[in-house]
This record gives C-alpha cells, sequence and structure tokens, in this order.
C-alpha cells in the first residue's frame, strides 16, 4: 500500500479518529486544533493493536464527538487515518496507521523521548515521556485495572533507584569517581579555595568576588556569637553527653532563640538564616566539645579565619590570644570542604524531607544532623577509628578482613551507595594526612589502615562489589592525630555539611515542582477488624527485646 496518499488524507481530511487503549472511539480531532492531533499521533503502534484486539467492531461506530485537546495524549491512540464519511476497510485502516507510526517514529511527530509500557494485566499501552533518564512516577497512576485501582505506583525502600528532584549543586559519577560543586572538581576547589568560598558557591551559584568574599566573610564572622541562653542551654547537659546529642538538641533550640526563622517564604529572612547557621555551627561544635571534656568555653574571636576560629573556641587555654598551626587549620579548611555537600544523601535528604513542611532551617538542620549521626552514615568515621583500634596491629588485618567476608562486620569506612570507585575525597584526604603528619607526627594506626586498604582492594570480595575507601576511611586518623577525640568526628562533619544543607533547602524552598514530602506505602497489615475488649484478649508474642531488660 502507498502510504503517502493515506496519511495525506488524512491531514485533507483533518480528522483522526482515536480510541484509548479498550479500543473505544472517543472522536475526531478538528482542523483548528492541531496540536490535540499531534497529541492523538502521540501513541504507540502496540496500542493501536491492542484497541484492535479489544475492539474489532471500532471500525462501524457511529456518531464523533470532537475530542478537543486530549487532556492525556497518553491514554488516545490513532485507530484509522480518515474521517467518517471516508471509511476504509477496518483491516486497511489499521495497516495503514501502523505502517504511519513506523514512518513517523524518530520523525517530526513521534516524540522520541517516550517510554511505551504495555500493562500485561488489562492488555492496555501507554506513553510516558522521557525527560532526563527518567520517567515521571505520577504518570504511571493513569496504569489502573479499573476504576477503582489507585493506579501504579513505584515501590523503590532506600531510594535505590528514585530521584526525589532536580538540582544544580552537586555532580557525583560514582563509576568514575567524579565530585564537583557548581560544575568545579573538587580537587581544585580543595587546592584553591577556602572553605567560605566554597560556601558561598553552594549557596549562591558562582564563586564570590573579592568585594563579594571580603562581605559574606565579615558577615558569617560576626554571627559567630551564641545567645547566653544558648550558652545556658548547653551547660545543662550531663557531663558525658555525646558531642553529636548536644550539637543536634542545641541547633534545634536555636529556633526558639529566632522566631523570624518561620518566616521560610522570604528570600532574605532565609538569607539571614543561612549566615547565621553557617557562622554559629563551629561555637556550638567546640561548646560541645569543651563541655565534654570539662573546660570553660571560649568565645569566637573576629580577628580569625573560619576554621582559626573554629581551633581557638576548641583548644585556647590561659594564652591571651590563640594562634592556630597554619598547616592544621588549612588542612581542616580542606577537610571542610570536601565535605562541604554529597548531592542526596541520607541527611540532605532528611533536610529536604524536613524542610518540605516548610519548618524553619533550625528544625530542618538539626534533622539532618541527625541523620548524619548514623554508624552509616557520618557516623562511620568514628566507627572506623574503633575498628582500627580493635585491630590493634597490621598482623591482625589478614584475620580481621576474614571476618568481613564471612558476614560477621562491615569493614567501616568502605564502600558507598554511589561511588563505585575510589571515592575522590578520599584521594585527597590521603594526601592532606601527610601534610599534617609532618607536623604532628604519624600516627600509628595510618599503617593499619593502608595494610587494610593493599588487602581489601587486592581481594575478590572487594573488587567484585567495588567497595573501595570512602570519605570517612582516612578522614578519623587524619582528625585524631590533629587533637579530636573520636566522639567530636562527626561534629566536624557536620559543620561543613551544613552549608550543603542549607543550599538543598534554599533549592528546595525555590523549586515550584516541590510540594511537602510524602511518599506512598504498601499496607500489608490487617483489613477492618472487630475490636476485642481487654477481657477477651489473648497474648500476642511481643517483640524479642520487650520488656526491656
Ligand atoms: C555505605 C553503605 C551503607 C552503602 O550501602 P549500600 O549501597 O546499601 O550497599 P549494600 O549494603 O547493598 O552493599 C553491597 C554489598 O557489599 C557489601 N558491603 C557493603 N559495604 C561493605 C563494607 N563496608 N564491608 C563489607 N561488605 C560491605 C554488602 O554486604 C553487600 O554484599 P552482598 O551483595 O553480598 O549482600 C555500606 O557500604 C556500608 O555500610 N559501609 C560501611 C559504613 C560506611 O563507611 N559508611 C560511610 C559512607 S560515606
Amino acid at each position: 500500500m502507498d502510504l503517502v496518499p493515506v496519511f495525506s488524507a488524512a491531514l485533507q481530511y483533518r480528522h483522526i479518529r482515536v480510541a484509548d487503549g479498550a479500543g473505544f472511539a472517543l472522536g475526531s480531532v478538528t482542523e483548528e486544533d492541531s496540536s490535540s492531533k499531534e497529541a492523538a499521533i502521540w501513541s504507540a503502534p502496540a496500542a493501536i493493536e491492542t484497541a484492535a484486539k479489544k475492539s474489532p467492531g471500532l471500525g462501524e461506530m457511529e456518531g464523533e464527538q470532537h475530542l478537543g485537546l486530549a487532556p492525556n495524549p497518553t491514554q488516545h491512540f490513532i485507530t484509522d487515518a480518515c474521517d467518517s464519511d471516508h471509511r476504509l476497510d477496518w483491516e486497511t485502516d489499521l495497516a495503514s496507521a501502523m505502517l504511519v507510526f513506523s514512518e513517523l517514529k524518530g520523525g517530526y511527530l513521534m516524540p522520541e523521548n517516550t517510554l511505551t509500557i504495555t500493562d500485561n494485566r488489562t492488555n492496555k499501552t501507554y506513553m510516558v515521556p522521557v525527560e532526563n533518564g527518567t520517567i515521571r512516577a505520577v504518570d504511571l497512576r493513569q496504569i489502573k485495572t479499573g476504576p477503582d485501582d489507585f493506579g501504579l505506583m513505584t515501590y523503590d525502600p532506600a531510594f535505590m533507584n528514585t530521584a526525589a528532584c532536580k538540582s544544580a549543586i552537586t555532580y557525583i559519577d560514582g563509576d568514575k569517581g567524579i565530585l564537583r560543586y557548581r560544575g568545579y572538581p573538587i580537587e581544585v576547589l580543595a587546592e584553591r579555595c577556602t572553605f567560605l568560598e566554597v560556601a558561598y558557591l553552594l549557596l549562591c551559584g558562582e564563586l564570590p568576588t573579592e568585594k563579594e568574599l571580603k562581605q559574606w566573610v565579615y558577615d558569617i564572622t560576626h554571627h559567630t556569637m551564641l545567645h547566653e541562653t544558648t550558652k545556658k542551654f548547653m551547660e545543662g547537659f550531663r557531663y558525658s553527653a555525646h558531642p553529636m546529642s548536644m550539637f543536634v538538641s542545641t541547633i534545634a533550640a536555636l529556633s526558639s532563640v529566632y522566631p523570624d526563622a518561620r518566616l521560610v517564604r522570604s528570600a532574605s529572612d532565609r538569607m539571614h538564616q543561612i549566615v547565621r547557621l553557617i557562622g554559629k555551627v563551629p561555637s556550638i561544635a567546640a561548646m560541645s566539645y569543651r563541655h565534654n571534656v570539662g573546660f570553660p568555653y571560649v568565645y569566637p574571636d573576629n580577628d580569625l579565619s573560619y576554621t582559626e576560629n573554629f581551633m581557638n573556641m576548641l583548644w585556647k587555654m590561659v594564652e591571651p590570644k590563640y594562634v592556630a598551626h597554619p598547616a592544621i587549620a588549612r588542612a581542616l579548611d580542606i577537610l571542610f570542604i570536601l565535605h562541604a555537600d554529597h548531592e542526596q544523601n541520607c541527611s540532605a535528604n532528611a533536610m529536604r524531607a524536613v524542610g518540605s513542611s516548610e519548618v524553619d532551617p533550625y528544625l530542618a538542620v538539626a534533622s539532618a544532623a541527625s541523620a548524619l549521626a548514623g554508624p552509616l552514615h557520618g557516623g562511620a568515621n568514628e566507627e572506623v577509628l574503633k575498628m582500627l583500634d580493635e585491630i590493634g596491629s597490621k598482623d591482625n588485618v589478614p584475620a580481621y578482613i576474614k571476618k568481613v567476608k564471612e558476614g560477621h562486620i562491615k569493614l567501616m569506612g568502605f564502600g558507598h551507595r554511589i561511588y563505585k570507585n575510589y571515592d575522590p575525597r578520599a584521594k585527597i584526604i590521603r594526601w592532606s594526612a601527610e601534610q599534617v603528619f609532618d607536623v604532628t607526627g604519624r600516627n600509628p594506626k595510618l599503617d593499619i589502615a593502608l595494610e587494610l586498604e593493599r588487602i581489601a582492594l587486592e581481594d575478590d570480595y572487594f573488587v567484585k562489589r567495588k567497595l573501595y575507601p570512602n570519605v570517612d576511611f582516612y578522614s578519623g586518623i587524619m582528625y585524631q592525630a590533629m587533637g579530636f577525640r573520636p566522639e567530636m568526628f562527626t561534629v566536624l562533619f557536620a559543620i561543613p555539611r551544613t552549608a550543603g544543607w542549607l543550599a538543598q533547602w534554599q533549592e528546595l524552598m525555590t523549586d515550584p515542582e516541590q510540594k511537602i514530602a510524602r511518599p506512598r506505602q504498601i499496607y500489608t497489615g490487617y483489613g477492618e477488624r472487630e475490636f476485642v475488649p481487654l477481657d477477651k484478649r489473648l497474648p500476642a508474642p511481643m517483640p524479642a527485646a520487650y520488656p526491656a531488660d
């Protein structure tokens, strides 16, 4: 059959009859509405076949309605290409339409970036747009088995394959071991920038000019003080409180100090809180440490840089002015740069999920910091140190690796959800650690760590699973050499990550597509049950740990 006349006829008459996947004739697209025609042509051959199978009498349907703009182009399919007065034989129509489709595939009318889905439960076919390598989960809701069906959902525990936002902040290629902030490779930023420059980059999208940087540093420096009531609040913690617990609780407590922080829809108020938070997190972190070791709190010193001032608040004793070792201050600044953001990790996701309720940023950052505290996330660096202590010496490494391979324990500081290659941050930390050791002397745990890495990287178990050292593997050793106690490691992570969380929050608050985060569930519990009065209830099996021993 010569296709061109068939399709030309369709164009000439401007009538293209469409049907839904159940083979139901919906009408035709009018001359005036060429976008609908295009929408109708947005269809798949499989859909036509489905319609034909389901409704072989389609060609005989009487009376046409004008479809107008198809409410959802993916629900309507072309069945033939003629008007009602020039009906062709059904078989011919179908074949023509099919051929027209194969002709148009890849042509200007057939969108390339689409996905055709056939629901084998109903034999219906749907087409959904593909954008940035994703389909929208809500596009699946139209896929139903009947009117009472809620519609298809995706099930993705732990977000293994779900993009929850569009973000222009951080780019990671886990297979190639690439990490970039706003397009700049992490290696370049670590070498050429200060942490505050990088924080500005994350939050504002560009590196600051000299003037902007001066103002930014001034603003942050002049927001490092804590309200005296916050100091008193911290004094109330138990002497042995974990610094991370104090950090999280005190950030949350700032919500009570700054009621204006609730104006989350105001861009200027948001920026005000961002400056406060970035300025105050080192002060809170340092106070957590001083409280933990029983030393008096030290007030910020505005003459010092961000990291020098942090070191001052941590370690100043009776000297009139604290002088930080420049190599240690720079190494800490590099560590802050490396930890500043890491796209949609567990804590960034917590920040976005909690922030989506439009709560103030202190409560949202406290939630993100809570997520960071877990040993599978930011708590891993502390666990690495415990692990190295447990191994004790290089000679015990093979036995430890054996236990890991048998599945009894995990090698802390190894493995990553995204990196299936050497974590680029771990490489920089290894280099930076050498600069620190030149000042502090070598941390003997480094030899155990290097031996662990050497054996693991040669071992089939780790090679097959693409398990490489992550950022936490060497950072703990470095922190310890600098004089930090392991309990402080996650707090050190949280200080710079506050900038990343806030950048994610800013993006969330300005994204018109975002709403309150609210996942769906697959309900696996009982259907409706009859209430059982107290005297009729039977003992039920309790979770093993109840009552608590
Ligand atoms: C980071 C982490 C949570 C990522 O987890 P994930 O993406 O869910 O990866 P999985 O747990 O599915 O791991 C895949 C496989 O590697 C194994 N694996 C992952 N990390 C491992 C580790 N550190 N030691 C030993 N085996 C590990 C898993 O047991 C699993 O093996 P299997 O396929 O035989 O079941 C995980 O690698 C981990 O727990 N690492 C240690 C903690 C850590 O360093 N966290 C800091 C992250 S920056």
